[in-house]
């Protein structure tokens, strides 16, 4: 009579038979091959996808230092624009936002003071001072920089040379995204959102700029808040070993999040 569970054939089981146990083949290893998830509408105030770009193909340029993560502006345009409405851009580096717009079959118009020489579709201009009409844009993107963590120009009128974090001289940043954040206005149309991406600033031995706080207090002397969303940043410095040192041995954090602040005009 045969006993519970004990079968036939050769097996992994005990040998109390004395026969000897077959040998384990060797195991191989699914090459893990990463797939990204399909992106679809985020429903909480808290984002995260494992790519700096959604789909097959690259939006902007991936070897664009500071450029933003392309399923960011994904979801904003989903979210609130629809086919044909016009976008702009006013520091579009890379054209991120230019090459999300194209996917989503919306208008687009691309500014920057340094980028122009790159692709043809973004001009060149100062965000202070944009080469449009008023009240023309359905939706406005602006990734700017968060003081001097980027060089990304030579350009005397770079923003991202101002720095934050310069005592006595904190306030020239301020004021520069002070007149960008006017300009925004002036070119929204009236019930139009906007949304304004950018992390606070930290350097070791010299302090903590809440960049983010200071340029949403900015905002809200024109336009009303609609939503704030923290974005989960892949930062490959936060695992490196030199980094998480500095950050331990100075009792300082690593920015682990950027906010995502959406506006409306009003
Ligand atoms: C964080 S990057 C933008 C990245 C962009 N969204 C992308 O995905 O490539 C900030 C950009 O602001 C631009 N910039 C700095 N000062 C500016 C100004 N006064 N007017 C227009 N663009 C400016 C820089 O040249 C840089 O390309």
């Amino acid at each position: 009579m045969k006993r519970e569970g004990k079968s036939n054939h050769a097996g992994p089981r005990d040998s109390s038979d004395g026969a000897p146990l077959p040998r384990p083949l060797p195991s191989r290893k699914p090459k893990s091959q990463f797939i990204k998830p399909r992106l679809t509408l985020f429903t909480s105030t808290l984002w995260e996808y494992p790519s700096q770009h959604y789909g097959d193909t690259i939006q902007g340029d991936k070897n664009y230092i500071g450029a933003t993560p392309s399923w960011v502006i994904w979801q904003c345009l989903t979210r609130y624009t629809k086919q044909n409405d016009l976008v702009i851009d006013p520091m579009c580096g890379s054209g991120t936002t230019l090459d999300v717009c194209k996917d989503l079959k919306r208008r687009a118009l691309g500014f920057d003071l340094a980028s122009h020489t790159r692709r043809p579709d973004i001009r060149r201009a100062d965000a202070r001072n944009l080469p449009v009409e008023n009240s023309k844009a359905d939706f406005v993107f602006v990734d700017p920089p968060y003081s001097t963590h980027v060089r990304y120009s030579d350009d005397p009128n770079c923003i991202g040379r101002l720095d934050a974090l310069d005592p006595g001289h904190e306030n020239n940043y301020y004021q520069a995204m002070r007149r960008v954040i006017s300009e925004i206005h002036r070119i929204l149309k009236p019930g139009a959102n906007m949304a304004l991406y950018v992390s606070d600033s930290h350097r070791k031995d010299e302090g903590f700029a809440p960049i983010g706080f200071n340029l949403f207090s900015i905002m809200r002397e024109r336009l009303r808040p609609v939503d704030i969303v923290a974005v989960v940043r892949h930062n490959a410095k936060l695992d490196k070993g030199n980094y998480r040192k500095a950050a331990d041995e100075g009792n300082f954090m690593m920015r682990g999040f950027n906010y995502l602040f959406i506006m409306q005009r009003p």
